[in-house]
């Protein structure tokens, strides 16, 4: 009776702590189970017609062996530290690749210069000291991203001396890199977004932008708060004549009577501006032309392909249609033996209008 009394205490005990776990303990277990579920190694899929590998938020510390023909690398929030030369060296199909929130504070000069296909390259929120030289000259890179980099500005000045800009940049986001003093681009003629909110600048001129002459948009928002009115009128007065748009956070001191009464800009200042804006237009020009000569040898290259292939295939159906003559089976063996073979011409002709367009 004693006994059976204790292993009912026991019982009662361990369901109490049953329930006590179940209550208590379970989020725990929830934690542990969500960590066993996700994916401990980079997945593989198709995305707007590409083949990328997926790596994000994996706490890895650097890029592991992944398949050849990646078009994407999403290594994002992870812990990467260096970029060194041979990090990426295999995987030269790249062209979109998305390194933020990680820890790269170190960049090789030549880690990137192998991805002859990249066109978007994100680097936000790492704590980058300097960039390589060789990332603008990348002969396929649209758009950049180095927003929050805090280290970033020190060396940027050191850009200022390099060869010209080759990346034909659409897209530069430098917003929240204390930057103070923006730096001296070059001709950037493609250029039509210029990210430059959150930073501490302390100074701002129309020579800043006048080498960028396809630019639709500027994000200042946070940007200039430093900066006395008077001084910020030549850069938005050559906004305004321009027509680049200019993103700020409160419009509101550049309707103040103190900002009217500024002298307006000091005109030989403003022809050097000018200048450089033409060069930069002239610059475009030439871009532009290549690329519509380009579009045009590609039309007439491919309809010229697609002529030819026609004209075989019609001389193949003639050949075919005189042996099927010369031969003259019956004609239940014609139907035998002719469908299947039409199909595959069908079948044929659409793979390769399908490889055509
Ligand atoms: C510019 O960058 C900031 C901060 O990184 C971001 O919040 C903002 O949306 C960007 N501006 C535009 C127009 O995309
Ligand atoms: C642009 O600048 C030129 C030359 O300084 C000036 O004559 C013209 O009025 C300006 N246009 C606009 C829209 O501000
Ligand atoms: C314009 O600026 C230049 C130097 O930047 C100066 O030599 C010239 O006198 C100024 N012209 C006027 C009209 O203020
Ligand atoms: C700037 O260049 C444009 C285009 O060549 C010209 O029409 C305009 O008058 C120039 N403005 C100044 C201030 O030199």
């Amino acid at each position: 009776m004693r006994i059976m009394y204790k292993m009912y205490r026991i019982n009662e005990i361990l369901f109490m702590l049953a329930l006590y776990c179940a209550t208590t303990c379970s989020k725990g277990m929830t934690e542990i189970e969500a960590l066993g579920a996700k994916p401990n190694h980079c997945t593989y899929e198709y995305a707007y017609d590409m083949y990328g590998a997926h790596c994000a938020d994996l706490r890895l510390s650097k890029i592991p062996s992944l398949r050849s023909g990646i078009e994407i690398l999403d290594f994002s929030d992870n812990k990467l530290q260096e970029l060194t030369g041979d990090t990426l060296s295999s995987y030269t199909s790249i062209k979109f690749l998305y390194l933020a929130d990680n820890q790269i504070y170190l960049i090789e000069d030549d880690a990137l210069s192998s991805l002859t296909d990249l066109q978007t390259l994100d680097l936000s929120n790492n704590v980058i000291l300097e960039l390589p030289k060789k990332i603008f000259q990348l002969p396929s890179l649209r758009k950049l991203y180095l927003r929050g980099n805090p280290l970033i500005h020190m060396g940027l000045n050191d850009l200022v001396s390099f060869q010209p800009v080759k990346a034909p940049l659409e897209l530069l986001d430098l917003s929240n890199c204390r930057i103070k003093v923006l730096p001296k681009w070059g001709i950037l003629s493609q250029l039509i977004f210029y990210n430059i909110s959150h930073n501490p600048l302390i100074s701002i001129d129309p020579h800043h932008f006048s080498s960028m002459c396809n630019l639709g948009k500027v994000d200042i928002t946070d940007s200039i708060d430093n900066i006395k009115i008077c001084d910020l009128k030549p850069t938005i007065m050559w906004f305004q004549n321009k027509s680049v748009y200019f993103e700020l956070a409160d419009y509101s001191r550049l309707n103040s009577g103190e900002y009217e009464s500024c002298p307006v800009l000091n005109g030989t200042h403003m022809n050097i501006n000018n200048a450089t804006f033409n060069l930069c237009k002239a610059e475009l020009l030439q871009v532009q032309n290549i690329k519509a000569a380009r579009k045009t040898w590609l039309t007439i290259s491919g309809s010229l392909f697609g002529f030819l292939v026609g004209f075989i295939l019609l001389l193949y159906i003639m050949h075919r249609h005189n042996v099927a003559q010369t031969k003259k089976p019956s004609p239940e063996k014609l139907k035998e033996t002719k469908k299947p073979s039409g199909d595959a011409d069908k079948r044929a002709t659409v793979v390769l209008l399908d490889n055509m367009s």
